[in-house]
This record gives structure tokens, sequence and C-alpha cells, in this order.
């Protein structure tokens, strides 16, 4: 048997299967019960939240013949069989009812009027043709321009599909005679719950948090969660613990630097602890972590400071409970305004840290005048969380 990546394994063949974009799947079901469907469409969003599954699915709705003779199937499932020739064509990947065009790599004028061409003739079988746009944004404005009349009076069958990651760049001509679908960046508790499914179809025993960790990397993308599922079962099979994926196996394969390592760095700010902070900078120096990612969850970290500081709350803290408790009981050591001062400070730092070149040394100090800024009084009541506090001879950028 071929392996199949997980992303592809387990690509939804139905509407209810599309996690976290109710809001667009629920609008087209009820389009296809209404019998209103349109004729262009842009989908939006980020790289891998479902944009092309939905479009497929969308595809295959269109012509399920059950949705077109079942009235009272459309009206109570809406939500293409799998059962009829057309369904089963489409997941066999050889209907010709759809088409799907990269516009990435075809993106010339000579390339839209094939397509324009190729339009005009209408579907052997079933109702509609579809096509999907993919990276739209990348076709050429003389390409738009061919584009428009088509969209402008589209034959009755032809159904285009926009998909981008970049919605500014699509001319509001094309825009405005479409239908805008924006998919939203997946939320951390939804793409732990689709792995957890996935690891128990798979028969993969996993330990507590491990998967939070992977859905944390993924940053919102279903597809890229998959891709690291993927490395991480890969990982854990050569473990001796049966190839159970364990939390310490996923930290250590994406090389994460844990929360502990951000406490350490508050703590030693709290404590006035130099020696402390300076240990905190060589681990991160020594493991070979990225500084420019340490910041990045640095700041993070200050945010969750700040959640809790002003909701009095941790829901919106997306880790485990011990650690939510331990943000809960650490946010007493700061005022809420020292920690945007941190925060402020490590952003600007994060920008400057890319054009320097003692990259190691900046690291270290910018973590030491973290110290500095929150326990420094305040100098005037101008004084803004960039300007060297009263000691300090000169910010970090003006060297
Ligand atoms: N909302 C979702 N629910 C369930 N699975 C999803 C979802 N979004 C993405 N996936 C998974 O990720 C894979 C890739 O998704 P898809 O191709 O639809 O992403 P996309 O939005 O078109 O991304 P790109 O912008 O890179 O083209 C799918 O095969 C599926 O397994
Ligand atoms: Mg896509
Ligand atoms: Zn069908």
């Amino acid at each position: 048997m071929s392996y199949q990546v997980i992303a592809r394994k387990y690509r939804p063949a139905k509407f209810s299967d599309i996690t976290a974009q109710e809001h667009v799947t629920r609008t087209i079901q009820n389009s296809l019960r209404m019998g209103r469907v349109g004729h262009g469409y842009i989908f939006s969003g980020l790289r891998g939240v479902g944009k092309t599954t939905a479009a497929r699915i969308f595809a295959k709705a269109l012509n399920c013949q059950r949705l077109t003779d079942d009235p009272d199937y459309l009206l109570q499932v809406t939500e293409p069989c799998g059962k009829c020739e057309s369904c089963r064509d489409f997941e066999a990947g050889t209907s010709l009812n759809i088409s799907e065009f990269d516009a990435a790599s075809n993106n010339s004028v000579d390339d839209i009027r094939a397509l324009r061409e190729n339009v005009r003739y209408g579907p052997q079988k079933g109702k509609y043709r579809v096509y999907i746009i993919d990276e739209v944004h990348m076709l050429s404005i003389a390409a738009f321009n061919a584009f428009l009349k088509t969209l402008e009076e589209p034959p009755p069958h032809a159904i285009f599909i926009f998909a981008t990651t970049e919605l500014h760049k699509i001319p509001a001509t094309i825009s405005s005679r479409c239908q805008r679908f924006n998919f939203k960046r997946i939320p951390l508790d939804a793409i732990q719950k689709q792995l957890q499914s996935i690891c128990d179809a798979e028969h993969i025993v996993v330990e507590g948090d491990a998967l939070q960790l992977v859905g944390r990397k993924a940053q919102g993308s279903m597809r890229d969660a998959q891709s690291i599922l993927d490395q991480v079962i890969a990982f854990s099979a050569e473990n001796d613990h049966d190839g159970a994926i364990s939390y310490q196996g996923v930290a250590e394969l994406l090389n994460y630097i844990d929360d502990d390592t951000m406490f350490d760095v508050t703590d030693a700010v709290a404590a006035q602890n130099p020696v402390k902070m300076l240990d905190v900078a060589q681990f991160v120096i020594k493991n070979g972590y990225d500084e420019q990612d340490f910041l990045e969850k640095l700041i993070e970290h200050l945010r969750n400071f700040l959640v809790v500081q002003n909701l009095s709350s941790t829901k919106l803290i997306e880790r485990p409970d011990a650690v939510r408790e331990r943000y809960q009981r650490d946010a007493g050591n700061f005022s809420p305004r020292g920690v945007m001062q941190m925060a402020d400070f490590l952003l600007l730092t994060q920008k400057e840290l890319k054009f320097q070149f003692e990259y190691q040394f900046r690291f270290e100090l910018a973590l030491l005048k973290l110290i500095d800024l929150v326990h420094a009084p305040l100098s005037s009541s101008t004084s803004t969380a960039t300007t060297p506090s009263p000691q300090k001879k000169k910010p970090l950028s003006s060297t």
C-alpha cells in the first residue's frame, strides 16, 4: 500500500467535515437549497485553511445527481451524496466538470484566452463546470482585464472560484463582481481536536498536551498542522514507546522553547537578577534556538500577562491548565504598564536585530535591559517604552 500524507488522506469530503469555516459552508449550503448560485466567488485566507477543499466540495455538490433529483435530500442534507456517478468521478479525480488552474504559473493574457475558450463549452454530464483559479492575485493586470468580460457575461454553466492568500491584490473590478468569502485562521483547539481524531483513526497513542505543541507551531493553518504531524509520527516511530507521541519528543523535534524558559525571563525581571537573565540568554544561544523566534515567543508571553491583567481571566490563553495558573499567579509581579513597556521594547528590538551583526551580544543586552525598563524610575511624564532609562546612555538602536 502506498503511503499518503495526512493532509491528503484526511481531506474533507463534505461540507460538515470542514473545520471552523461554518460561516462559509453554511452560506454556500443555503444558496444551494435556494437555487441561488452565483457565477463568481472569491475565497480568501491564510494558506491551508480549506479554500481549495471547500471549492472542490462545492463543485461536487453542484453536480451531485442526488442533490439535483431529490428535493427532500437537497433541503434536509445539502451535502454531496458521495455515491452517485458524478460524486464518484469527483472523488476519483476523473470528473470533467472541475478544472483547477494555477494562476501563479499561468498568468499571461494568452493563458487567460485559452481558459476563456475552454469556458465556452458546457459540461457533457451534469449541470455546471467549475473553474478554480488558485493564487489568482498572481495574474497580470492585462490578464485580469482579459477575464472581466467572461465574468460579466458568463455562460450559465460556468462558475468561477478564485482562491487567494492576498485579497488586497485583486482589482476591485474583479472582486466587486464576485461573492467574497473570508476563510478564518483555525483556532488552536479546533486544530488540536482534528489532529487527535486523526491519531485515533491511525491508532496512534498521544501524550496529554503533545498535540497542542503541534497546533501552536502551525499558527492557524490546518495543512501545516497535518504536515508537522506527519513529521512527528515518523520521528516518534523510532522511539521505544511503541510509536506513541510524547510531549518531550515533540518539543525536541520542533526545537521548542518551553514555557518555563519564558517564565525564567519574567522571573529574572521580577527579581532584578541579571545573572539569571544571562543564564537564560546563554541557554538560548547554546541550544541553537533562533533569537528572533525566541523574542517572538517572549512577546506572546507578555501578551498573556496583559490578558490576565486586563481580563482577570486566563480564558484567552491557549496553554495547559498548570501554565495558566502560573500566569494568574505571576501577573501580580508587574504593572500592566511595565509589561507593555517590555513588549514595546522587544518589538523594536526584534526589528533592529534583523539588521545587526553582533547578534548574540545584542540579544543578551536586550534581555538585560528588560530588568532596567521595569525597575528604573520614570524620567519624566513623556517617557515611553523605547526611550532609555536615565542611567543608560543610548537606546539599542542608535548605534
Ligand atoms: N478547515 C479545514 N478543515 C479540515 N481540514 C482542513 C481545513 N483546512 C485545511 N484542511 C486540511 O489541509 C489540507 C489543505 O487544505 P486546502 O488545500 O483546502 O488549503 P487552502 O486554503 O487551499 O491552502 P492554499 O492557500 O495553500 O492553497 C486539506 O487536504 C485538509 O486535509
Ligand atoms: Mg488551495
Ligand atoms: Zn452525488
